[in-house]
């Protein structure tokens, strides 16, 4: 699995996003260290605040399958079909990566079909709270 390839991953999951309120879609694909890709979308709720991102959907996913080792994000995001260059994972997203993920682990932000930022998780969110 390439990282352009989790990317595609991500970006064919915006599909599936549930996001009637916003219209904003996302798209996640976790890679597991075993080579497992988990995908996950935005579920929203007409109660707003129980909307669920895609990259917690997909890490949640993984982790209900009993896969905690994990090597790399992909995730794509925009307003309906179009892929946004200016998204980035929430403050919640990068705190529930910090749960699982060493402050090395990999980010990969889709900017449009075939181009990616990467970042780490300690860029992202340097400092993590933990117990
Ligand atoms: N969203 C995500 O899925 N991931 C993020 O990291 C940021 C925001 C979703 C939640 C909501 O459905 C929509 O994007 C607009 O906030």
């Amino acid at each position: 699995m390439t990282k352009q390839e989790l990317c595609t991953l991500a970006i064919k999951s915006m599909n599936n996003a549930y996001s009637p309120y916003s219209g904003y879609k996302v798209g996640a694909a976790l890679l597991c260290d075993n080579g497992k890709v988990f995908t996950g979308c935005n579920v929203e709720n007409s109660s707003y605040g129980s909307t669920v991102c895609a990259e917690r959907t997909a890490i949640f996913k993984a982790v209900s399958d009993g896969e905690r080792d994990f090597s790399m994000l992909a995730v794509a995001g925009g307003k309906e079909n179009e892929l946004s260059d200016k998204f980035l994972p929430c403050g919640i997203c990068r705190q529930v990566m910090a749960e699982f993920c060493k402050p090395e682990f990999t980010v990969l932000v889709v900017t449009g079909e075939n181009t990616y930022k990467e970042f780490s998780l300690s860029e992202l969110l340097p400092n993590a709270f933990s117990l």
